[in-house]
């Protein structure tokens, strides 16, 4: 489901280049959970941008579904990106002043309101459906954002940090919550060193700092 071969990406800085993501190569099938973990810096932010079609590579090849998006217009890749991926950013970008159900139902390709309150109490927030997503805890928010993500069943789901700031239930809520879409057919990607949620991945990718050379 995701093809990545020899990615590279880094960034001019005031002394010289900045390795965003050293060279880069993946495999994710339908039904893994890969956990891409390396401390702060490595690159796990910018390689999920690198999938998610939102950063382009200065080198390498990234194939989704069988499709080379190498070559793509921005509206290609914008357009395959709402076809296939599901993202969950590190900071959540939620529409403050909605309220939780509307935020996931502006998302949604056919409003079901029912659908999406069930949604919500699958991330443990049946009780703040309508409460506006600026009045959510930063936990709060992070799970309404990853139901955000993947309530159209995205056959790709691209989470970052999506535990951090969530105590061990619902941390346990969220791994379980991912590893059951890989296991229903998605192919998963998570930036994490969390242990919780390692320990949900079928696999583990280690990113190392680099500097430039
Ligand atoms: N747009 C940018 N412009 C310049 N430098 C960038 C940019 N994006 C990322 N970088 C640099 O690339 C490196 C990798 O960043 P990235 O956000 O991918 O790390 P990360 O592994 O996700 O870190 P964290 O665990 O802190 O989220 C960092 O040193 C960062 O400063
Ligand atoms: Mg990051």
């Amino acid at each position: 489901m995701i093809h990545v071969e020899h990615v590279t990406k880094r960034y001019p800085g005031a002394r010289g280049a900045v390795v965003a993501l050293p060279p880069t190569s993946l495999d994710v099938r339908r039904g893994e959970l890969l956990c891409v973990a390396g401390e702060s810096g490595a690159g796990k932010s910018t390689l999920l941008g690198v999938i998610g079609l939102l950063t382009t590579p200065d080198a390498g090849t990234v194939v989704l579904d069988g499709r080379d998006c190498t070559a793509m217009s921005n509206r290609q890749r914008d357009e395959l990106r709402s076809e296939l991926v599901g993202i969950v950013p590190q900071l959540p970008r939620l529409f403050p002043e909605l309220s939780a159900l509307r935020n996931v139902e502006l998302a949604r390709r056919t409003p079901d309101r029912v659908a999406t309150e069930r949604l919500l109490a699958h991330v443990g927030l049946a009780d703040r459906v309508d409460h506006a997503a600026r009045t959510l805890s930063g936990g709060e928010q992070q799970r309404l954002s990853l139901a955000r993500a993947i309530v159209n069943g995205p056959p790709v789901v691209l989470a970052d940090e999506p535990t951090s700031g969530l105590d061990d239930r619902n941390a346990e809520v969220v791994g379980t919550l991912l590893a059951r879409l890989a296991a229903d057919g998605a192919a998963v990607v998570v930036a994490s060193h969390d242990a919780r949620m390692r320990a949900h991945a079928t696999r583990t990718l280690e990113l190392t700092v680099r500097s430039a050379a």
